[in-house]
């Protein structure tokens, strides 16, 4: 599966499953757009995506604010003159108890993860019917269709990710702009690690709860946002792609 010339935006590309989608995309002939407020990490993958061979073009963007957005969009087009795909895959995870999520915290889930996949969507959108089609991949999770503790806000948020994926790609379907989500089960990145620090039991209860007996890797999922990304997923539009290990078979 190739993607020789696409211009791919994929947001939260410094870490875990952004990081593994851009590798991937840049061995396949993409043209990358990183979007990312980890500068430090940005540039580590934008150094392997450079040695992959792609043109890449990494910019330190929050995508929580929209008037960062609006800045990153007007450089990419500056450099690419136009847009084909967006990896919607940013996260911010408040991870705790149900009782003790605050305001702020529960603003910062919704302003990353629903919000900024909702208008980095309808800013780029435009670009892509200038080029008659275009292909929108959401990052949701197998936590868009159950609960989970200790992420309620992050549940709430997938939720929403999952039928916000339908509702633009019923929309956006006559304009040839393909709208579809992966579901990944638990997958080892560092915001992974981070949450199996602060609960260890999450290690142990994850392993249990897959069939297949493991944790996937970013690997995993970035062959999955290839696929939805290729040209092979010419008639899937509104689907979620479960990648989870069996997760959700119980
Ligand atoms: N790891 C899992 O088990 C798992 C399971 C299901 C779904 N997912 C989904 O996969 C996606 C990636 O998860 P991950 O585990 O690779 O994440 P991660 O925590 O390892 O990396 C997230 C990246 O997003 C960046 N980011 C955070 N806030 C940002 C913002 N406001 N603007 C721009 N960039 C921002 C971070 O700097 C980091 O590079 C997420 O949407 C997550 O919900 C992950």
């Amino acid at each position: 599966m190739g993607l020789d010339g696409k211009v791919v935006i994929i947001t939260g590309p410094a870490a875990g499953i952004g990081a593994a989608t851009a590798k991937l995309f840049a061995s396949r002939g993409a043209k990358l757009c990183l979007l990312d407020i980890d500068e430090a990490g940005l540039k580590r993958v934008e150094a392997d995506c450079g040695e992959l061979g792609a043109d890449v073009l990494a910019l330190k963007c929050d995508v929580s604010l929209l008037p960062e957005m609006d800045d990153a969009i007007s450089e990419i087009i500056r450099r690419f003159d136009g847009i084909d795909i967006l990896v919607n895959n940013a996260i911010f995870r408040a991870i705790k108890p149900f009782l003790e999520i605050e305001e702020d915290e529960f603003d910062k889930s919704l302003f990353t993860n629903i919000k900024g996949y909702f208008f980095l969507a309808q800013k780029v959108v435009p670009y892509m019917i200038k080029r008659h089609g275009g292909r929108v991949i959401n990052v949701a999770s197998t936590f868009g269709f159950v609960g989970s503790s200790n992420l309620s806000a992050y549940c709430t948020c997938k939720g929403a990710v999952v039928n916000m994926t339908r509702a633009m790609a019923f929309e956006l379907a006559g304009e040839n702009i393909h709208v579809n989500a992966v579901a990944p089960g638990p997958i080892m990145t560092e915001g992974m690690s981070d949450l199996i620090k602060r609960v260890p039991s999450v290690h142990e209860s994850r392993v249990q709860d897959v069939p297949m007996g493991r944790f996937g890797t970013p690997e995993e999922i970035a062959e999955v946002c290839l696929f939805l990304a290729s040209e092979q997923c010419s008639y899937m539009n509104g689907s979620v792609l479960v990648a989870d290990g069996g997760f959700l078979t119980h």
